[in-house]
């Protein structure tokens, strides 16, 4: 069996290309002309309260959550950059993916901050925290990094879209829209790497997808309340069990074809069985979440009555 990086160093054509592919596909797009700058005021002399927010708080949260999940780039870059060679096309990928990433957090912080969505104290006080904290992570593997990749922009374009479409305000809808249409140029890429990985050796792979996925966490866990919060966004409905194992696992092993593949070693074919029954055993977690929540619910609505 190759190694990981011997594996990757037999993609990295198909990773020149997928790039070419990708400057060609997306986008630009400027956060200066979806912003609605006619809004600012001056904070000194009108300073912040509550009353002046025009989202529901569970969207205003969402949005939180998801800047301060961007602005924790500078850890993500240093994952990416310390992982592959520096003569690799990753290293330009990392680059140009960094540039494409650093526009998300400006842009919805100027958004939160015009309209007034979000509270500025709080919101500087946890991005100084989240970035000191910083994020560790056990990924190394190079196939693993590209397994996480894959489903994360994939998440992360759910989570944005969805923020922006309960916000029931065109601005944040567009704003949110246009940062997910990155998310999932970024997925297309990182996916296609998984592909062409998976053509070369599938049991290797396939190993990695069980071991990336099964447990799989988005980057945001460092955030303040960030298990309240994220509850909160569950019961909206921007991010949940249940669209983890609709929208993200269950396409990406379709898109991967795992129930088709053969030939492979003993280990990867247990790997195979495990990620085949992976949906399901999330769908169980997510009706278990949403009986709790019902419970919980029915009883503060017996209290309150
Ligand atoms: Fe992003
Ligand atoms: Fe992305």
């Amino acid at each position: 069996m190759t190694s990981s990086l011997e594996l990757f160093r037999t993609v990295e054509g198909e990773i020149a290309t997928l790039m070419a592919d990708h400057r060609e596909r997306r986008e630009h797009w400027y956060h200066h002309e979806v912003v609605p700058w006619e809004l600012g005021r001056n904070y000194v002399d009108e300073p912040w309260d509550e009353s002046q927010c025009t989202l529901s708080p569970e969207v205003r949260t969402a949005l939180h959550v998801n800047l301060l999940t961007e602005d924790n780039l500078p850890y993500y870059h240093a994952r990416l950059a310390t992982c592959f060679p520096a003569d690799s096309p990753m290293a330009n990928w990392g680059r140009l993916w960094t540039a494409e990433e650093g526009q998300h957090a400006i842009a919805m912080r100027s958004y939160l901050l015009v309209s007034r969505n979000c509270n500025p104290k709080e919101l500087e006080d946890e991005r100084m925290t989240v970035v000191e904290r910083g994020w560790r992570t056990a990924l190394e593997d190079p196939i693993d990094i590209f397994v996480y990749t894959s489903a994360q922009e994939l998440a992360t374009r759910i989570s944005h879209r969805n923020a922006g479409a309960h916000a029931d305000d065109e601005t944040a809808f567009n704003l949110m829209k246009k940062i997910a249409a990155d998310e999932n140029h970024h997925f297309i890429f990182y996916k296609g790497v998984v592909t062409a990985m998976l053509k070369e050796d599938p049991s290797q792979v396939i190993t990695s997808m069980w071991r990336t996925l099964a447990d799989f966490e988005m980057p945001g866990t460092t955030i303040p309340r960030f298990v309240r919060r994220s509850i909160g966004m569950a019961k909206l409905g921007i991010y949940n069990l249940r669209i983890h194992a609709d929208k993200v696992v269950s396409p990406l092993l379709r898109e991967w074809q795992i129930d088709q593949l053969g030939g492979l070693t003993a280990d990867a074919a247990e790997a195979q069985d495990n990620l085949m029954e992976l949906p399901s055993k999330l769908i169980e977690a997510a009706e278990l979440f949403e009986a709790r929540m019902e419970k919980t619910e029915r009883r503060s609505s017996r209290t309150s009555a």
